[in-house]
This record gives structure tokens, C-alpha cells and sequence, in this order.
């Protein structure tokens, strides 16, 4: 009797811990990704506002997924209280008075980042975003050691090196390449990645095989369609003052 119980509790932990791992297509990390205005609008012309001298939020994406729910429509009235800061920390560069770019992030990004209970309603999701964003205040930071737009290239060391050590976290730098043969690079996004608890982690961490899952094909095509690509280590960064 004693043993059966013993095994019967054993049983029973076996299977809560099993449902303790997280659902197969769950995501692991998340990316919350800024851009430089200026960047992006070289990429988006003449449709952009380039008059916005510092970083954005380009958006919270989950590692795995795109557009996990259809269904889910994107409803700016659940929001209304971010609106002021979503409009100046997370503006639509195209067109600043819609919420097109929150639409489409949400319908893309947001549906999947909600199956998690902490992002599972817009409200979470947009909120948890923009406490993210104030929070690493990644621009004030860049300020702050010095990597400010110049005229004078940058080592893409010297930018790492600030972010590396002020988070001490690895972040993903992306820039665009103006020609095949350019003796310069423009920097365009800096990704940095959190865990499923919002701690912060290395972007690369978990570069595995797990790589090729449809979400990172999904991010991968976006990076190539917006003209951003890993930052290459031997290649000068400009990064550009405002027009
Ligand atoms: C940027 O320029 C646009 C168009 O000229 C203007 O509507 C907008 O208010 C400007 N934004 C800022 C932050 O100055
Ligand atoms: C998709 O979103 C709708 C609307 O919020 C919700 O009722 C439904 O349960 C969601 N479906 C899944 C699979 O999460
Ligand atoms: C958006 O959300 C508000 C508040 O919950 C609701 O009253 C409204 O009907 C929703 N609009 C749409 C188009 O679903």
C-alpha cells in the first residue's frame, strides 16, 4: 500500500511536471525591435517622416508564429489610454496619423505573442511593449556613451560594446547595405531579446534548428523586404543625422 502510494504520487508529479512544459508551438523569446527613423525612411521613400530623432519601436515579436489568429481584430478603443505614448514611441513613420502599424503588428506579431497569459488581450500586449521600450530607454542609453549620429563612422564594435555592457545581454543590430560594393553600412534596427518572464537575454541564444520555424522565415523575409540585414563586423556604420 505504502509503495503504491509512493508511486502514485511519483505518477502524479511526472504529469504535472509534463504539463509545466510549455505547448509545442509556444514562443520562447521575444524581440522587441527599434528603428532609427531616419534608416527606415532611406528604405521608404518618399512616403516617410523622417523627423523623429529618436529610436522607435518597430515592434514585439515572438519567436515563433505569424498571424496565429485572424480572427482577433486589431480595435484601437481597447487601447485608448496607450494612444499618446503609442503615437510617439511607436509611430506609424509612413502614416502618422493611422493605426495601420498597430494593426498590421498585432494581426502579425501580437496574435501569437497572446498566447501567453501575460500578453493575452491588446491592451497587454501594446502595454507591455511600451513598458519594455521605457524601460531599457535603449536611446537615452546610446546617448549616453556617446553613439550619436555623426558624420564620422562607427565601428559596429563600439555600438555592440555600449549595449553589451550596459545590459549585458547580446542584442541583434541590423543594418541597411546601400550597394553591393559600399565602403559604408547605415545603421537601421536594434533588436534586444527578453525572456518568456521579460528578463532580458542574448538575441542569439537559442540559434539552433529550431531556427528555420515559420516564424523566423516570417522575420527573415520582412528583414529582407524592409532592406535591413545583419550589421557586418569589418564594414564602417554610418549613422545618419537627420535630414
Ligand atoms: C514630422 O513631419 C510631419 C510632416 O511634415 C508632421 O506632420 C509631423 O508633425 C512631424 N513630426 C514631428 C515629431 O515633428
Ligand atoms: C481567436 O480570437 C478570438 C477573438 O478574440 C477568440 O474568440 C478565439 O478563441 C481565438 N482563437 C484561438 C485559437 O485562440
Ligand atoms: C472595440 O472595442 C470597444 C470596447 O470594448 C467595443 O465597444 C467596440 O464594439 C469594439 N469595436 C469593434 C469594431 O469591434
Amino acid at each position: 500500500m505504502k509503495l503504491c502510494s509512493a508511486l502514485l504520487l511519483c505518477l502524479a508529479a511526472a504529469l504535472s511536471s509534463a504539463f509545466v512544459i510549455s505547448p509545442p508551438h509556444m514562443w520562447t523569446k521575444l524581440i522587441l525591435t527599434h528603428h532609427w527613423p531616419n534608416t527606415f525612411c532611406r528604405t521608404e521613400q518618399p512616403a516617410c517622416h523622417p523627423n523623429i530623432s529618436y529610436w522607435t519601436l518597430h515592434g514585439l515579436w515572438p519567436d515563433k508564429g505569424i498571424d496565429c489568429n485572424s480572427s482577433w481584430h486589431f480595435n484601437s478603443s481597447l487601447i485608448e489610454d496607450l494612444l499618446p505614448d503609442m503615437k510617439k514611441s511607436w509611430p506609424d513613420l509612413l502614416n502618422p496619423l493611422s493605426a495601420s502599424f498597430w494593426k498590421y503588428e498585432w494581426h502579425k506579431h501580437g496574435t501569437c505573442a497572446a498566447k501567453a497569459a501575460s500578453l493575452n488581450s491588446q491592451h497587454k500586449y501594446f502595454g507591455k511593449a511600451l513598458e519594455l521600450y521605457h524601460k531599457l530607454d535603449l536611446d537615452s542609453v546610446l546617448k549616453k556613451f556617446d553613439i550619436i549620429p555623426s558624420e564620422t563612422y562607427y565601428k559596429l564594435s563600439q555600438i555592440e560594446g555600449v549595449i553589451e555592457n550596459f545590459y549585458s545581454i547580446k542584442p541583434k543590430i541590423q543594418c541597411v547595405h546601400p550597394s553591393k560594393n559600399a565602403d559604408f553600412q547605415i545603421l537601421g534596427q536594434i533588436e534586444i531579446c527578453f525572456n518568456p518572464d521579460f528578463t532580458l537575454m542574448d538575441c542569439e541564444k537559442y540559434v539552433t534548428t529550431e531556427k528555420i520555424s515559420k516564424g523566423d522565415w516570417g522575420n527573415l523575409i520582412a528583414d529582407k523586404a524592409s532592406g535591413f540585414s545583419v550589421c557586418d563586423h569589418d564594414v564602417p556604420v554610418y549613422y545618419p543625422l537627420l535630414p
